[in-house]
């Protein structure tokens, strides 16, 4: 059986952002409309939102939500979204190219995520639109100072300030995809002035410039590079997006993912502290991994075959075991880059490569990637440790090197408990995990929950809502100074330690 050791060390690295744990909520397929809001669904409340999606949100411990897009919102005006029901406009949406109604906007998603608990990572249009209208809607949520945009927004029934923190300025902006697409120079310099101005509506804010929107771009690293160039003062993070799926039953190299994900950080921060340190600056320009997940991308056919409907059924992936072990090792690789990474977002939050599904009548059911964000989310605002990880390297198709095993720990500064991930990237055996606590004192286990394991394949879905759900692992020894665990073949997972004392 392969064995790896772990030496855990007291050096706290970095206290893990709670905005890590962030979701996304798109007007896209069923996400917004039969997925949170669904007026007149036995599961929804008087203001037509699904309180069973509430709830599982809450579970999930989402700590933040980006909306309204996603390429939908590079074409969106949000003034059709805000005011009396029946006189926003109905219109089409390009980017999906659907229909959308406008009967929830701006003040149901912020009604909607007070509910939740999570504070709104929100982005502006710099597709279709620019700095003015980007302006007036931070005057029309965060201000209060008796202008027009103020009272409207009293006039639809929201008195105080909203006080919006994280603004995203504009979606993938270097795909030719995106309404709107534009060379980093013409992005850069409007990213810069929408950010200036934001900044004088509300000093503050913390605003996301566009990064790339995957690794194999053929323009990433120069965008990085000339949209920093432009905005380097205005802008606190530039956001990252990745999506990953399996090719050819290659199981190695799907469970690379989070590998690749942490490449691919490395190669975003190199490339802003390069433009830093050119500009003679120490600023930390960090990251908003705005869009992550598993997406089998194949599947989709594309917009252009797309009819203009409401709420279309899209890209509604049933998510198996393997998949939520790449997703559990994916949230690994944002925490281990918590001292860069401080806002992350899963995408997207329901029916659209989601942890949570709905069907109109019946309770909305947890996919099998729901379990690794919700265990993982736990560690929001604990602090990281540093590790010394010896273990095997193979070779895959996607990644050279890679290690068979991963590991992240986190203590709460609370209770010192402790939160162990483990990945096991091998896929025919199990790995013997040594653990070394050494000076950490006494501790006992609290439980050991994994995922993996014997049926990669299985999936959780209407008929079978809970067919998988995160085993309890039995070979886990806890003994004085570390323990040992055997981690199935291609799994993910999590010990809790409690200090004894
Ligand atoms: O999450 C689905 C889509 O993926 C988003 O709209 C877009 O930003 C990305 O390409």
């Amino acid at each position: 059986m392969p064995e790896a050791r772990l030496k855990v060390s007291e050096v706290v690295t970095s206290r893990i952002s709670p905005e890590l744990f962030g979701s996304f909520v798109e007007h896209m397929g069923r996400c917004v409309y039969g997925g949170i809001f669904a007026p007149g669904d036995p599961m929804a409340d008087e203001n037509g939102f699904r309180t069973d999606v509430i709830e599982l949100t809450k579970e999930m411990g989402v700590t933040a939500v980006r909306y309204p897009g996603g390429n939908f919102v590079s074409g969106y005006r949000w003034e059709d979204g805000v005011g009396p029901k029946d006189q926003r406009p109905r219109r089409l949406d390009l980017a999906w190219r659907s229909i959308e109604t406008n009967q929830f906007g701006l003040n149901e998603f912020m009604s909607w995520i007070e509910r939740v608990g999570a504070k709104p990572v929100m982005a502006v249009n710099l597709g279709t639109r620019g700095l003015e209208d980007a302006a007036r809607l931070v005057e029309y949520t965060n201000t209060d100072f008796g202008t027009e945009l103020s009272e409207l927004r009293k006039k639809h029934g929201r008195n105080e300030t909203y006080d919006i923190r994280f603004w995203c300025l504009g979606n993938e902006m270097d795909g030719p995809w995106q309404v709107g697409h534009k060379t980093a120079e013409d992005y850069g310099k409007l990213a810069a002035e929408t950010a200036k101005a934001i900044r004088l509506v509300d000093p503050n804010v913390e605003l996301v410039a566009c990064g790339s929107s995957f690794e194999e771009m053929p323009t990433f690293g120069e965008w990085e590079t000339t949209v920093l160039e432009h905005t380097f003062d205005n802008v606190d993070l530039i956001s990252m997006h990745a999506y990953y799926e399996k090719f050819d039953d290659d199981s190695l190299s799907f469970l690379a993912a989070s590998a690749r994900m942490d490449r691919f950080i490395k190669g975003v921060i190199e490339r802003a502290d390069r433009v830093a340190e050119a500009k003679g600056s120490d600023k930390k320009i960090n990251i908003s991994f705005d869009e992550w997940n598993v997406w089998y991308q194949k599947r989709f056919e594309g917009v252009e075959n797309l009819e203009f409907v409401e709420a279309p059924k899209l890209i509604e992936d049933e998510y198996t075991v393997e998949d939520a072990v790449v997703v559990g090792g994916l949230l690994m690789a944002l925490v281990k880059n918590a001292d860069r990474v401080k806002v992350a977002c899963q995408a997207q939050l329901v029916n659209i490569i989601a942890p949570i599904r709905t069907e109109p009548g019946v309770p909305a059911w947890r996919q099998t990637i729901f379990y690794p964000f919700a265990l993982t989310a736990a560690v929001a605002g604990h602090e990281l440790l540093e590790l010394e990880l010896s273990t095997a390297k193979r070779d895959s198709a996607l990644f050279k090197d890679l290690p068979m095993t991963d590991a992240v720990v986190a203590r709460d500064p609370e209770t010192a408990e402790l939160r162990i991930f483990l990945l096991n990237r091998e896929l025919a055996e199990s790995t013997t995990m040594h653990l070394d606590l050494e000076g950490f004192g006494d501790y006992q286990l609290v439980e050991a929950l994994y995922l993996g394991g014997d049926d990669l394949a299985l999936t959780n879905n209407q008929q079978n809502p809970e067919q998988v759900v995160p085993q309890t692992l039995g070979a886990v020894e806890v003994k004085a100074g570390g323990l040992t665990a055997t981690l199935p073949a291609a799994s993910w997972t999590v010990i809790r330690l409690a200090q004894v004392g």
